[in-house]
């Protein structure tokens, strides 16, 4: 999946001497699940319809299916997010969006908040290192929306 974010991103932008800004704040699991919101407020889930739909930037519908517009669009390699707001809290959508590897290391799922731990590798573009995926701000977003879900 790195392949994919990095031809997203590729700007051939030269490697940078500052040191990345750590922008991850930390979090807690407890169980599956991060019961706190990453911002400490809840997300805006009209935000969060639109984020999971843009392709080039949250990638969700490469993998997913759902509710969404578009159907033809939308990818067969993960479950279909249907009424994922049932059977799933706000907490446990928060952890699997943030980090999927912590409950299958074999996912494919990319880890959206968490930096590239390969930082010196100069085929991720400036803007993109030492930087989560998504930010917590987004990451809200989608759970909001992800809750509103229901079968
Ligand atoms: C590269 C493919 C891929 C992308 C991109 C992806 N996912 Fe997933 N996702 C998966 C797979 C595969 C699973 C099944 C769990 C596993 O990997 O073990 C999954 C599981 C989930 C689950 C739990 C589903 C369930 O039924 O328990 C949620 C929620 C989810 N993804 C949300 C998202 C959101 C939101 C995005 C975008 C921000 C996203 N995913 C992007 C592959 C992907």
């Amino acid at each position: 999946m790195r392949w994919l974010v990095w031809a997203l991103c590729a700007s051939a932008s030269v490697a940078s001497a500052t040191p990345p800004v750590q922008r991850v704040k930390p979090y807690a699991v407890v169980g599956d699940a991060i019961e706190q919101s990453l911002t400490g407020q809840a997300g805006n889930a009209t935000r969060g319809a639109e984020l999971i739909q843009q392709r080039h930037k949250s990638l969700c519908v490469l993998c997913h299916s759902g509710p969404f517009p578009d159907r033809h669009l939308q990818g067969t390699l993960a479950p279909d997010l249907t009424g994922i707001g049932e059977r799933l809290s706000a907490g446990q959508l928060r952890l699997r969006i943030v980090d999927m590897k912590r409950l299958n290391p074999d996912s494919i799922m990319p880890t959206y908040y968490g930096i590239a731990t390969n930082s010196k590798d100069s085929r991720i573009a400036d803007g993109w290192r030492g930087k989560p995926v998504l930010t917590a701000e987004e990451i809200e977003d989608l759970v909001a929306y992800l809750q509103t879900l229901r079968p």
